[in-house]
């Protein structure tokens, strides 16, 4: 596996590998690995002839009071992670290697940007957005894998690409949890032990809820009454961000839960913030 600093790097060996007639599966990612970054790899590895796995934790996604500079880092680990999963290169730039000084040009997707994570995160996907536009222009990948606990990240990067005719698709794999449920996330390293013990019950509250729609209810009104009881009695340590029931393409707010439906979630527990998802239809 060939570790690639440069961006001008980047592009001449993802040119090459093209000019051989290989295709390039891209994994962009902000390292700290756990079994939901090696799932991701995996699906890369059946997709493209060759697989590329950026490492960048990105500045212009994080605001002003989140945790870039705490975001947790483990480089070697990472390395021999992204290797053993059959990254062909792995990419970690230094930010100045993306942004030049007077980087001046964002990509946005405002409408889908400023709801569920939008919300309290007021420049997190025009972040997401201008960094994964980068990485397309520079690998030219004919796919890039996304997960679905992240599902407003991957809704929004599927219309941006859309929109703008980029010629790579996006592909996306169904979230990784641990045994009890909770989904895998770098930052659950942020819980102590009797926030991880209540952690799971994030998910079981989205259970919870698609188990009262297959009975028949369609009202997200009582749908999201009812997760929150729950959580308020068995996840007392959490703080809700924001609990909707979205259409999950366009990420529109829903009232009545007629046709396709993701319930989707962030709840703050200690320092972690931690988002799921769950399609209720
Ligand atoms: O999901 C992430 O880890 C990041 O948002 C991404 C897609 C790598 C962009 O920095």
């Amino acid at each position: 596996m060939q570790i690639v600093k440069t961006a001008k790097e980047l592009s001449e060996l993802c040119r090459s590998w093209h000019k051989d007639g290989q295709t390039v599966a891209l994994v962009p990612t902000m390292g700290y690995y756990h079994d939901g970054h090696a799932a991701l790899m995996d699906k890369a590895r059946g997709l493209g002839d060759k697989v590329v796995v950026s490492l960048f934790v990105n500045p212009t996604q994080f605001g002003p009071n989140e945790d870039y500079a705490s975001y947790p880092r483990d480089f070697e680990r990472d390395r021999a992670v992204a290797e053993a999963h059959g990254a062909d290169a792995l990419f970690a730039p230094e930010p100045a290697e993306l942004y030049a000084p007077d980087a001046a040009t964002w990509v946005e997707v405002p409408e889908m940007s400023t709801v569920l994570c939008g919300a309290s995160r007021p420049i997190h996907f025009r972040g997401v957005c201008t960094v994964c536009t980068k990485l397309f222009m520079l690998t030219q990948a004919d796919y890039a894998v996304f997960g679905e606990k992240d599902w407003q990240q991957q809704a929004i990067l599927r219309r941006m690409v859309r929109d703008l005719f980029y010629p790579v698709t996006i592909v996306s794999v169904p979230i990784q949890r641990a045994e009890d449920g909770l989904a895998l996330s770098s930052r659950n390293v942020y819980l102590t032990e009797e926030e991880r013990a209540q952690a799971p019950e994030i998910q079981a509250g989205l259970r919870y809820a698609r188990s009262l729609v297959e009975q028949g209810e369609t009202r997200v009104s009582v749908l999201r009454d009812a997760v929150l009881r729950r959580w308020a009695s068995r996840l007392p340590l959490g703080r809700l961000d924001y609990l909707y029931v979205v259409d999950p393409v366009s990420l529109a707010t829903l009232d009545e839960v007629k046709g396709p439906a993701l319930m989707a979630c962030a709840v703050k527990v200690g320092k972690a913030r931690l988002i799921d998802n769950i399609l209720l239809k």
